[in-house]
């Protein structure tokens, strides 16, 4: 099978692409190497990829909104699924420049689809975010609450992506699962999310930032589970559904903070601030619809995806 992987360089992108090229899959990835983080990270991230299966991987540097990037991943062959990653990411951020967030989430997704229906391409799995729930959904999230209520620009693109998509599925039939992912973590993490900056912080000797009470709690999922149910997803999508991609349990900030430390083997010290806006106080995933349509349930621990991330951390994370 052909894959188009968007947002390949980065960090869940690359983590799909490895995995699909391990399958036996051809893929073409696109990035535009995003300033949002240090371009010398995606290279890196690039180069696993390519040492799983250069001959099989085609990498096109490019922006979703150029006009001419898609056009030419197509024009490599046919394509039979689009995996949907790349994306402005970050919840704090889009408050500070929402419309580039509008731009590079909603315009793009939008070219994708665009593009799929100019290459007779009908099969979409996209990443979607658990933040669509706002502060509103009662917890555990389940995909029928109403998810109207978006807490930032971000979040806001995310939804707006989601029905974008169900409206190409109702113009042209277009087959879109939309993956909601919950908090992702583990090895080539972002460096400004939570644990790899809470593990900077630590290795520096520096207090860990903590913005609110640290009662605050996340379904933290690791991403060999998100890889998993991605990869099902690509092989299984059919019709518009919208699915919860999540960790193994909630768990509060504080308590997240002292398992990282563990992992690390380094005892962290917290300096409380006052909760930031756009943050939503909780959030954790009803799993019965990704067990149903992908077979899917969380196979790594927290305390098993932090030693994962916290060896990786010692080697190659930002210190
Ligand atoms: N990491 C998480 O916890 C999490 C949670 C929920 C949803 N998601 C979603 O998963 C996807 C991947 O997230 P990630 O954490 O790997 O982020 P990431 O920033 O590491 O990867 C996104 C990639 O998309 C690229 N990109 C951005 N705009 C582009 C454009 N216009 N054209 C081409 N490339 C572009 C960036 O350069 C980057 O490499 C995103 O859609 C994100 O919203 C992530």
């Amino acid at each position: 099978m052909r894959v188009l992987v968007t947002g390949c360089a980065g960090f869940i992108g690359s983590h799909c692409c490895e995995a699909l090229l391990r399958r036996g899959d051809v893929v073409v990835g696109i990035d535009c190497f995003d300033p949002f983080y240090e371009r010398a990270l995606k290279t890196r991230n690039l180069d696993v990829v390519r040492s799983v299966a250069a001959e099989r991987f085609t990498f096109i540097e490019g922006d979703l909104l150029d006009g001419t990037s898609l056009d030419r991943a197509f024009a490599i062959g046919p394509v039979d699924r689009v995996l949907h990653l790349a994306a402005k990411v970050g919840v704090r951020p889009s408050i500070a420049q929402p419309a580039a967030y509008v731009r590079h989430n909603i315009e793009a997704t939008t070219h994708v689809l665009a593009a799929m229906s100019a290459h007779k391409c009908d099969h979409l799995v996209f990443a979607s975010s658990s933040s669509v729930y706002g502060d509103d959904s009662v917890a555990p999230y389940r995909e029928d609450a109403r998810a109207d209520a978006p807490m930032s620009p971000y979040a806001a693109s995310k939804r707006a992506c989601e029905l974008m998509c169900r409206t190409w599925h109702a113009l042209y039939g277009t087959h879109v699962w939309g993956l909601r992912l919950f908090t992702v973590y583990g090895p080539r993490q972002r460096p400004e999310m939570a644990f790899h900056r809470f593990a900077t912080h630590m290795a520096r000797g520096e207090a860990v930032p903590m913005f609110g009470d640290g009662a605050s709690s996340r379904d933290y999922t690791f991403v060999g589970d998100v890889v998993a149910g991605v990869l099902t997803a690509v092989d299984r999508v059919d019709g518009f559904r919208v699915i919860n991609i999540g960790g193994d349990r909630e768990i509060a900030l504080r308590d997240a903070i002292e398992l990282l430390g563990g992992a690390l083997g380094v005892t962290p010290t917290i300096a409380v601030h006052p909760s930031a806006a756009g943050d939503v106080r909780r959030t954790t995933a009803d799993l019965t619809l990704a067990g149903a349509l992908l077979g899917y349930a969380p196979a790594v621990t927290l305390e098993a995806g932090l030693a994962e991330f916290a060896a990786w951390f010692w080697q190659h994370g930002v210190r």
